[in-house]
Formats: C-alpha cells, sequence, structure tokens
C-alpha cells in the first residue's frame, strides 16, 4: 500500500516533529561522528523542505541501546553538532525529549528553527510503545514526519504510537529507501542479480526465500559462500561452517537448479594459515582444494573477476555483505573489486542493503556511484525478506 507523501501533509509555519536515525558508532568516538554520517545527510532533503515552508522543525532519534535509563556517552547534542555543521544553520540540542522544559524550548522555536530532542531510548516507554509516552511527545508537535527508515522494523512509541495520534506522513527519505528497494524487488529491470555476502547463512535465509522467485543471478561470496561450498561437496578447510545450514544451503541450490537462476560461487578463494589480519601466510587456492587447517578469507582474483564481468551484464543488482573479512585489510580484495564492479555498472541500478555494506561503500567512497544506499541495517534485511515494517505500516495510506 503506497503511503501519505510529504507533500500531502500540510506544514506551512508547522511544528513538525520528524522520527530521525541518527543511531550512529558514536561508541567510536566523537570523531566518528563525521565519518558515519551518511544517516545524517540522508535527513536533509526533509529537513530543508520543512525548514523552507516556515516549520518548526522537532527532531527526536533514539541512539544505542541505554535500556530506558540516562546514559551520558548517549547524549545526542555532539550529533546535533554535526547535523548543524551539514545543514549549515544553528540545531538547538535539548536535555530531554518530553516534560516542561521541553514543551517550553518548543513553545519558544521561531519558524525555520530545528531543535534535536535528547535520546528517545533514556525514557522506557519509547522501546515499550507506551501510549502515555507517545502522547507527551505528540503534544509538542502540530504534525509527525517519518524519516527514520532504519528504525521502521521496531514497533517502538515513537515509530508506532505517534503516527496514531498526529497527522502523519513518510519522509523524503523514507519514501526513497521504500520506493528504490520496492522498484529492484516488485518491478526490475532484468537481468536482477542478487550479491550476497557476510558471515553468516542464517542471517539471510529470510532474503534468500524472498528472492528466490525474482531473481536471475544469485552471486554469493564471505563466510556464507564456506557454507555454500561445504554443502556443494568442497573441502573448506578449517573455516567455519554453519553445519545447521548446510541443508538449507542444499536445498537453495537445488531449487536455483530447477528454476534455472544462475548460482555464482567462488571459483578461487584466499586463503590463510591463521585466522588473524596478518596472518604468517596466505596464499590462492582453488575453492575446492583448501589445504586442511587454513581459513577461507576473501573470494579469489579469479572469483572477483567473474563476479565482475558477470555483473556487468546485468540490469538491477542487490547487492547485501561483504565478499571476504573486510575490515582485515589483506582480505578486502574481493568486496573492493566488487563494489567497483557494481558502482560501474553501465545503466544499472545498483540497490545497497544498509548496515556493515552501507558502511563499506562509505568507506570505499563509491556512495554517490550506487543507485541507492539504505540507511537501515536490519530494516533493509526485513524489507529485502518481504516483512511489513511496523513503522511504515502505521503511516496514513496515500
Ligand atoms: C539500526 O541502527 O539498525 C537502528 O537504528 C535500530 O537500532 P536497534 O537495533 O538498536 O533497534
Amino acid at each position: 500500500m503506497v503511503k501519505r507523501a510529504l507533500s500531502g501533509l500540510d506544514v506551512d509555519g508547522k511544528r513538525v516533529l520528524v522520527r530521525v536515525d541518527f543511531n550512529i558508532p558514536i561508541e567510536q568516538g566523537i570523531e566518528a561522528i563525521a565519518a558515519y554520517d551518511q544517516r545524517l545527510r540522508a535527513t536533509l532533503p526533509t529537513i530543508r523542505y520543512l525548514v523552507e515552508r516556515d516549520a518548526r522543525v522537532i527532531l527526536c532519534s533514539h541512539l544505542g541501546r541505554p535500556g530506558g535509563k540516562v546514559s551520558d556517552s548517549l547524549r545526542l547534542a555532539p550529533v546535533g553538532d554535526r547535523l548543524a555543521e551539514l545543514l549549515g544553520q544553528p540545531v538547538n540540542s535539548l536535555s530531554d525529549c518530553i516534560g516542561p522544559e521541553v514543551g517550553a524550548s518548543v513553545d519558544a522555536m521561531q519558524p525555520r528553527d530545528v531543535v534535536l530532542l535528547e535520546n528517545l531510548r533514556f525514557h522506557p516507554g519509547e522501546e515499550a510503545n507506551d501510549s502515555e509516552f507517545s502522547s507527551s511527545l505528540a503534544s509538542l508537535a502540530d504534525c509527525f514526519v517519518m524519516d527514520a527508515f532504519a528504525v521502521t522494523h521496531r514497533a517502538h512509541a515513537s515509530t508506532v504510537g505517534v503516527p496514531t495520534i498526529l497527522p502523519s506522513a513518510m519522509g523524503l527519505l523514507v519514501q526513497r529507501e521504500v520506493e528504490s528497494m520496492g522498484a529492484a524487488l516488485e518491478n526490475p529491470e532484468r537481468p536482477l542479480a542478487a550479491v550476497m555476502g557476510g558471515a553468516k547463512v542464517s542471517d539471510k535465509i529470510l532474503v534468500l526465500e524472498n528472492l528466490l522467485d525474482k531473481l536471475d543471478r544469485l552471486y554469493i561470496g564471505g563466510g556464507m559462500a564456506v557454507t555454500f561450498l561445504n554443502a556443494s561437496g568442497m573441502n573448506t578447510g578449517a573455516s567455519s561452517i554453519e553445519e545447521d545450514r548446510l541443508d538449507f544451503a542444499k536445498s537453495i541450490m537445488e531449487r536455483l537448479r530447477h528454476r534455472g537462476i544462475q548460482l555464482h560461487m567462488p571459483g578461487d578463494v584466499v586463503v590463510a594459515s591463521q585466522f588473524e589480519a596478518d596472518p604468517p601466510e596466505v596464499r590462492t587456492s582453488p575453492a575446492g582444494a583448501v589445504p586442511d587447517g587454513w581459513y577461507i578469507m576473501d573470494i579469489g582474483p579469479e572469483a572477483s573477476a567473474q563476479f565482475s564481468s558477470s555483473l556487468a551484464e546485468c540490469k538491477t543488482i542487490i547487492w547485501n555483505g561483504p565478499m571476504g573479512v573486510f575490515e582485515m585489510p589483506r582480505f578486502s580484495q574481493g568486496t573492493r573489486v566488487v563494489a567497483d564492479a557494481i558502482a560501474s555498472a553501465e545503466g544499472t541500478t545498483s540497490v545497497v542493503g544498509g548496515g556493515s555494506t552501507a558502511e563499506t561503500v562509505e568507506e570505499l567512497g563509491l556512495m554517490e556511484k550506487m543507485t541507492h544506499v539504505s540507511t537501515g541495517g536490519g530494516a533493509s534485511l526485513e524489507f529485502l525478506e518481504g516483512r511489513e515494517l511496523p513503522g511504515i505500516a502505521a503511516l496514513p495510506d496515500a
């Protein structure tokens, strides 16, 4: 069902509560904020849209998992400072998100002002979807805009409670996420490919199940590939495999064959004598001949080249998960090559599932070259799984 867009909401001169997701890895230090500000930049179009219409913009977000208690290391003010730099105007970070003082600060706002409420999860009512907490938040504003795609899979007070109280709409970011990922799933230009990687098959079971009927080609790398290679009878050395997923991997391979969907698994792999960033010995091995006691760390150069040239023929590519142990620079090459291939494929729509894959794309400087990089981690996976996201379902239909 198509949800109400921002253009369908009367925001002119109004107090507008905007749910954003500014949950960035602040535990890495305040300096990390600028490095991981994709989620901040992604909300700028909605904030600017509202400012241009003389709205008073009241932003609210969670940060981390403080468990319903105040935690000084999870205050949003440093994030507000970064937002102010990006926005080019002051952002007033408040010290709470509900209560009389917050109400007074909001009452004092002028048209075009932007405030950032304090971390919603300092209050237990947020995650409990407590109706009183929702009402307190809603009382600050005339209307509500949902622009926190990354938290739409959580049924919390600020995601599903508030839109039952205030006139509401999707923000521009949520609209872009839903349209880009929806088009890739429902109405793709073909061939449609999925590139799946990351550590575990178990994280991707539901995505694979949902994509199976839609795909033309599937590429498997990362830790997931180990289980798939093992399931197809290959020796995978000392690499950890998901024993309890071997049957699932076999059944996926069987179903792909049956439906005539191309399956690309790495024909060669980079292996190491120890599972560590700088192991004593590293070499390339055919995927079927990993030496006993060695670990698969990345897809090999031939596999990277084969994946790349085959991906260049695809018209829509959905990518989720690195091809190797990307966080160890010696084993990041496969991911780099495949990311480059996806980014430079001519006339191809590339949709990158969020979380660590988005961080990888950001680190490689390829953000602008992808058609759409989701800001959602868990939320984008659930979207690709075909599940209803409560934070979107709660919004009124168009
Ligand atoms: C995310 O970063 O994926 C979202 O902000 C949701 O965070 P959560 O997993 O702590 O609910």
